[in-house]
C-alpha cells in the first residue's frame, strides 16, 4: 500500500492510508476539473451572474419533451438495443448525410451514447494502449486529457495561440508528435475559444494524420453553433478521414438538451463494435426516454436550432463588442457559445482576474488556465445567457476593469 503523508507534517494514521491506498493511483493522480472547483465557490454566494457553465440557457423544444410524455405513457421504460433505438440511429444517419454529405450505416457504425462526455471516454478506451500517446490541442475541454489518462494513455498538449486565432497548425503538431502517438483528439468549433477551422486548414491537419498513420478522435458537439457565414467541417468528410475518424457529437448543445444526456458516436463498424462492448457492459443503453426525445428532435427541431443559433449571435455580438470596448484583446469567436479574451493587459492571472471579479463584482468566468496551460492569460466567458443578465454582467465588468487601471 503506498504511504500517504497528510499536509500538515504528521504521520498518517492507519485509517487514512487505508482509506487513500483503495482508490487506483491513476484516479488519485487525476486534478479536479479547474471548472468544477471553481463553480463550488460560486454555489456559496449570492447575486452572482454567471457566465461560467457552458450550458444553454434555452428550455429544451417543448415538442421533444411532449414526445417524452407520450412515450412514457405509453409505458416506454425498458432497455433499449445496446447500440440505441434503431429510430434514432436512422435519424442521426439521415441527418449527417444531410448536413454534411457522410454517410454512415445505422446498423453497424452508429452507436448511441450518454451524452459527447460517454462518447469521448469510449472512443479512448477503445483505441489506445497502454504506452500510446494523444495529441490534444489545447486550450480545450477538460475531459479529453482526463479520459486520455483513464484510458491508459497520455495527452501530449499542442498550444494554440490567440496571435492564431487559435486554430490548429500542422507545425505546432509536427513539434509535438512523438513515436508512441497513436491519435488526435479534435474538438472544433472550440471550446473555450470559440475558434473554427476552415476546409484548408483542416485538409493540412488531415495531412498530417495521414502521414503518421493516426486515428482521429473528432468532438464536433458546436457544429451547429457557427456564425458570420463560417462553414463547419466535418473531419470525416475529408478526403481519406472516414477511415480514420471518430466522429463525436450529440443533443446537449444546439437542442438544449444538456440534462437529458444524448449523444452519438460514427465510426467504421470495427471501432464501433469495439466502442459498444464496452458501452453495453459499462452503461447498458442510453435512457430510453432521452433517446425518443432526441429523435424528435432530429425530426422536427431544426426550426428551433435556427432560432437559437441566431439569438447567440446577437449576444456573441453584445459581449464580444463590449469587451473591445473595455480595451480586452478579444479573438472574435466565430463558432460555440464562448469567448476567451486575454485579461494580460489587467496584469492579473487568469485565476486572480477570475476570483477578483467574482468576489469584487460577483460576475463568474472560468479562468483560462482550467483548459490547459496555455490558457493562462485568457478567461472563458459563455454568452448562452439572456440579454439582459449579459449587460449587467458587461456592466459590472466594465467597472472592475477601470478600477484596475
Ligand atoms: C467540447 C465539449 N465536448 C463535450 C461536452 C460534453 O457534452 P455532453 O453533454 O454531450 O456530454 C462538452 C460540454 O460542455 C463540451 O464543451
Amino acid at each position: 500500500m503506498a504511504q500517504v503523508t497528510p499536509t500538515d507534517g504528521r504521520p498518517a494514521t492507519s485509517k487514512e492510508v487505508g482509506r487513500r491506498a483503495r482508490v487506483a493511483p491513476r484516479v488519485a493522480s487525476l486534478p479536479p476539473s479547474g471548472i468544477r472547483e471553481f463553480f463550488d465557490l460560486v454555489q456559496t454566494m449570492d447575486d452572482v451572474i454567471s457566465l461560467g457553465v457552458g450550458e444553454p440557457d434555452f428550455r429544451t423544444p417543448w415538442h421533444v419533451c411532449d414526445e417524452i410524455i407520450d412515450s412514457l405513457e405509453r409505458g416506454r421504460t425498458a432497455y433499449t438495443s445496446n447500440q440505441g433505438i434503431i429510430e434514432l440511429r436512422t435519424a442521426i444517419s439521415g441527418y449527417l448525410q444531410r448536413l454534411y454529405g457522410v454517410e454512415y450505416d445505422p446498423n453497424s457504425e452508429v452507436l448511441v451514447t450518454n451524452g459527447v462526455s460517454e462518447g469521448i471516454d469510449i472512443a479512448m478506451r477503445a483505441t489506445l494502449c497502454p504506452g500510446d500517446s494523444v495529441l490534444v490541442p489545447e486550450p480545450c475541454f477538460v475531459s479529453y486529457s482526463a479520459c486520455a489518462w483513464l484510458a491508459g494513455g497520455e495527452a501530449i498538449p499542442v498550444p494554440t495561440r490567440i496571435e492564431n486565432g487559435f486554430r490548429l497548425r500542422r507545425e505546432d503538431l509536427e513539434a509535438a508528435v512523438r513515436p508512441n502517438t497513436r491519435s488526435l483528439m479534435l474538438g472544433y468549433p472550440s471550446n473555450p475559444t470559440g475558434a473554427v477551422m476552415t476546409r484548408a486548414e483542416m485538409g493540412e491537419v488531415a495531412q498530417f494524420v495521414l502521414d503518421h498513420d493516426l486515428l482521429v478522435y473528432s468532438d464536433e458537439i458546436y457544429d451547429r453553433l457557427v456564425y458570420d457565414g463560417h462553414q463547419h467541417v466535418c473531419f470525416a468528410t475529408l478526403p481519406g478521414m472516414r477511415e480514420r475518424t471518430i466522429l463525436l457529437n450529440g443533443f446537449s448543445k444546439a437542442f438544449a438538451m444538456t440534462g437529458l444526456r444524448v449523444g452519438y458516436t460514427c465510426a467504421p463498424a470495427d471501432l464501433t463494435e469495439a466502442m459498444c462492448r464496452i458501452h453495453q457492459y459499462a452503461a447498458m443503453c442510453c435512457s430510453t426516454s432521452s433517446q425518443i426525445g432526441a429523435a424528435e428532435a432530429l425530426a422536427h427541431g431544426e426550426g428551433e436550432v435556427q432560432r437559437m443559433v441566431a439569438d447567440y449571435d446577437q449576444r456573441r455580438r453584445l459581449l464580444v463588442g463590449a469587451l473591445k470596448d473595455m480595451g480586452l484583446d478579444c479573438f472574435e469567436p466565430q463558432g460555440a457559445f464562448y469567448t476567451f479574451p486575454s485579461i494580460r493587459s489587467t496584469g492579473l492571472t487568469s485565476r486572480e482576474f477570475a476570483s477578483r471579479l467574482l468576489e469584487e463584482e460577483r460576475v463568474a468566468v472560468v479562468p483560462g488556465t482550467a483548459f490547459g496551460p496555455c490558457g493562462e492569460g485568457h478567461v472563458r466567458a459563455c454568452y448562452a445567457t439572456s440579454r439582459e443578465n449579459l449587460r449587467l454582467a458587461v456592466d459590472r465588468i466594465r467597472r472592475f476593469i477601470d478600477r484596475l487601471h
